[in-house]
């Protein structure tokens, strides 16, 4: 059951231009949370709407939260400091799958979805390998600390001033030439999963990925996230905060 409620902030950190990094203590929430969920957050009194932001590590009854300043919402949850407190529901949505074999996981994230990926390498214990894409060296994050926990990390970006000049897929594609991976982990931009998703079921590897939506209650009782699926021959409607936000790649319909 997901929990609610005013946790307190620990610490804050920008991590680059663009995002910041927030720490709360939140054992409940914490120690209940999986790879690729999420919390809701309530961005002050007078925004309605909370704003799902995916969880960026979780130990010892600390949530660790990458936020990307997209709009009013966020540029508010910028300005908290440690020691105020913030109103999370979570965990939330279907997260990652985490097997228990021995096989290596290739890791794949651009921009503000390389955050939950870090929650993923943790848990896979030396298993992970990692190709994440920024589109500058300036919003380049994390990077460090994924080395720290994957057999290896590889960095491109769209403008070449940070690791190899190019789109991420480049990286999935040497990847999986040289490796035998069990299973392709991806969160990031719509067209980034696309491709990633094509490499995927040309090398025959299962993959999934981790889709970012609007949403509005975050628990399934909306509609508001609602995304096409395919099923049989068909399609059907599934929503991406509680059937999601990860889905196998191979239920997507890319087209929409
Ligand atoms: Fe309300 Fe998904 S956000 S149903």
């Amino acid at each position: 059951m997901p929990e609610t409620g005013e946790y307190e902030i620990i610490k804050t950190r920008r991590l680059n231009p663009g995002a910041f990094e927030m720490t709360v203590w939140a054992p409940e929430i914490s120690d209940a949370a999986v790879p690729g969920q999420f919390v809701h957050i309530r961005c002050g009194a007078e925004r309605l709407l909370r704003r799902p932001i995916s969880i960026c590590d979780a130990e010892k009854g600390a949530l660790r939260l990458v936020i990307g300043e997209r709009g009013e919402g966020t540029k508010w949850l910028a300005g908290l400091k440690a020691g105020q407190k913030i109103d999370l529901l979570g965990p939330l949505g279907r997260g990652f799958t985490i097997d228990a074999g021995g096989e290596p996981v290739l890791l794949v994230g651009g921009g503000i979805g390389v955050p939950p990926l870090l929650f993923a390498a943790k848990r896979l214990s030396g298993r992970a390998h990692a190709a994440v894409g920024f589109c500058d060296k300036d919003a380049v994050m994390l990077v460090g600390t994924l080395n720290e926990c994957c057999a290896g990390v590889c960095l491109s970006t769209d403008d070449g001033s940070a690791g190899v000049h190019g789109y991420v897929d480049t990286l999935v594609r040497k990847n999986l030439e040289s490796i035998h991976f069990g299973r392709i982990l991806a969160c990031g931009p719509r067209p980034m999963l696309r491709a990633v998703a094509a490499c995927a079921r040309e090398y025959q590897v299962p993959c999934e990925v981790s889709l970012e939506e609007r949403m509005g209650c975050g628990v399934g009782a909306c509609l508001v996230c609602a995304c096409k699926m395919k099923k049989d021959d068909g399609f059907t409607y599934k929503h991406v905060c509680s059937d999601g936000p990860v889905f196998d790649a191979n239920e997507v319909i890319w087209d929409e």
